[in-house]
């Protein structure tokens, strides 16, 4: 193949025309699924998608026009379609359009956050957003953070800092024999588990707090640090969970946080879910004493219906951050002394790295903090109208009142049946609904017991759109029964 043809190519794809022609295709997906006609998820198994994509490296290049048809004719329709009204599934948002049309241009700039010389303006922007989201969880002038690539590694990012503030030597000499606690509530992401292995403290010095309706026992976990204490163990961090997984849950940071205060304890405040409330006025209050936290994980790409990915750690002083990615690389950071370096790539765990901070900036400027924060209450709105569909409903159970926008309830039935068929049966009605293409949901265990959880993440979800779930859903239990 000629480089000449390739060269062409690739400014003709540069042109207005084909730009459009990409945008159209997108424009068409959301029309195609935003308006609830078609179906939410595929039919077909990975192996059959396989079989579509199981083909030889492509050699040559083909027409811009074969691509684009491709794309709309293998690969879009089997997606899983995150606007359509009853996408109800995980926590991954049907994105803000402003912020999916922003990912075009992040990818056409291209600027590595690393460093401010290889991307002035990102960088700049990024330390804003930071600066307005550490703002909103009231902390001070000398807090900071930087964007990662999801609230797993914020949360790592988070107790990174809280092991190099633990043991100042460990990044050099380790944790060594006898390595600090973490303390977590059982509702914690698996990412909090799986943090204590990465950074080498062993998942046996993990601590796990019981909890009361869905939250941290508080009591449990004074008594948990006392005992502690009184073994002569050291606390590295508790961690609290802003939005549990599970059940969207808060636990009570002001409670925790002055408890971590009184014993000198690192507390790390998981709010990848949770922590967009503090855009919201009817939903703020639940967040109250997040302030005490040292460090934040909190996901735009969750409640602030971010495309993946978008997610920020934030540190009540940036000087914790950037001592626990202490690192020398004098051709990449050149930091004058004394000045604060724009470079992130000394507090982040990542070299290359996009800058996600665009999206959320343009949607910030498109929508507003307080649009985000309706949004944000939008969503909580439905997971109450979904609450209170499934109470009034004889044949289904609400386990918990919803405290944001995700609601995990069990289908019993009109007659009496052991738990385990129960189990059994939500599980299988489960699998059958999202086969079915008509809805999508998941489900998790609670308590031992197998339940139907729905995230309600795509402002188009109607009350029209929650109460044909639950009359799918009963519909499939009563034939599987
Ligand atoms: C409470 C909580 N923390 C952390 C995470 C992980 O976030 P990410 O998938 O962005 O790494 C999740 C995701 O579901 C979560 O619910």
């Amino acid at each position: 193949m000629s480089i000449h043809s390739v060269l062409s190519d690739i400014e003709s794809d540069s042109s207005l025309s084909i730009a459009q022609a990409f945008v159209a295709l997108v424009a068409r997906y959301f029309a195609a699924t935003r308006d609830g006609s078609g179906r939410v998820s595929t039919p077909l198994t990975a192996d059959d998608l396989a079989l579509r994509f199981g083909e030889p490296l492509p050699r040559g290049g083909r027409d811009i026009e074969a691509v684009i048809a491709r794309l709309e004719r293998d690969v879009l329709p089997d997606c899983n379609r995150l606007t359509h009204p009853r996408s109800m599934g995980h926590q991954v948002s049907a994105p803000l359009p402003v912020a999916v049309w922003t990912e075009a241009l992040t990818a056409a700039v291209n600027q590595s956050g690393a460093v401010w010389e290889m991307s002035p303006v990102g960088t700049v922007i990024e330390a804003q957003v930071v600066r307005w989201m550490c703002d909103l969880a009231g902390f001070g002038p000398d807090a900071g953070g930087t964007f990662t690539s999801g609230g797993t590694e914020a949360t790592f990012a988070g107790l990174l800092a809280a092991r190099q503030a633990a043991i100042p030597d460990a990044w050099k000499r380790g944790v060594g024999a006898n390595p600090p606690v973490v303390v977590c509530g059982e509702h914690a992401h698996y990412g909090v588990a799986r943090t204590i292995g990465e950074l080498g403290l062993g998942t046996d010095n993990a601590s796990v707090i019981p909890s009361k309706a869905f939250k941290m026992d508080v009591e449990a976990l004074r008594r948990e640090l006392d005992r502690l204490s009184r073994e002569g163990r050291m606390v590295m961090a508790v961690v609290a969970t802003a939005g549990t997984t599970a059940t969207g849950s808060f636990d009570d940071l002001e409670s925790i946080g002055r408890l971590c205060e009184e014993r000198g304890v690192w507390l790390h405040v998981d709010g990848a879910h949770g922590a967009s409330a503090l855009l919201s006025p009817d939903h703020s209050h639940r967040l109250a004493g997040i302030h005490r936290a040292r460090s934040i994980a909190w996901d735009p790409h969750k409640m602030m219906l971010m495309p993946l990915t978008a997610s920020v750690v934030l540190v009540r002083d940036e000087a914790d951050l950037e001592a626990a990615f202490s690192q020398r690389a004098p051709y990449l950071f050149h930091a004058g002394a004394g000045a604060r370096s724009w470079d992130q790539g000394l507090r982040s765990f990542t070299c290359s790295r996009r800058i996600d901070a665009f999206k959320v900036w343009v949607a910030l400027q498109r929508h507003g903090a307080d649009g985000l924060g309706a949004l944000y209450d939008h969503l909580c709105a439905n997971a109450r109208l979904m609450h209170a569909a499934v109470v009034a409903h004889p044949e289904f159970a609400a386990l918990h009142e919803p405290e944001s926008n995700i609601l995990c309830f069990r289908y019993v039935g009109r007659e009496a049946m052991a738990e385990e068929r129960l189990d059994a049966l939500n599980l299988r009605m489960r699998e059958e609904y999202n086969r079915s293409g008509t809805g999508w949901i998941t489900t998790t265990m609670l308590g031992g017991r197998r339940v139907l959880r729905v995230t309600l993440m795509n402002p188009r979800t109607t009350s029209a759109d929650l109460e044909r779930t639950l009359a799918d859903l009963a519909e499939i239990g009563r034939a599987r029964s």
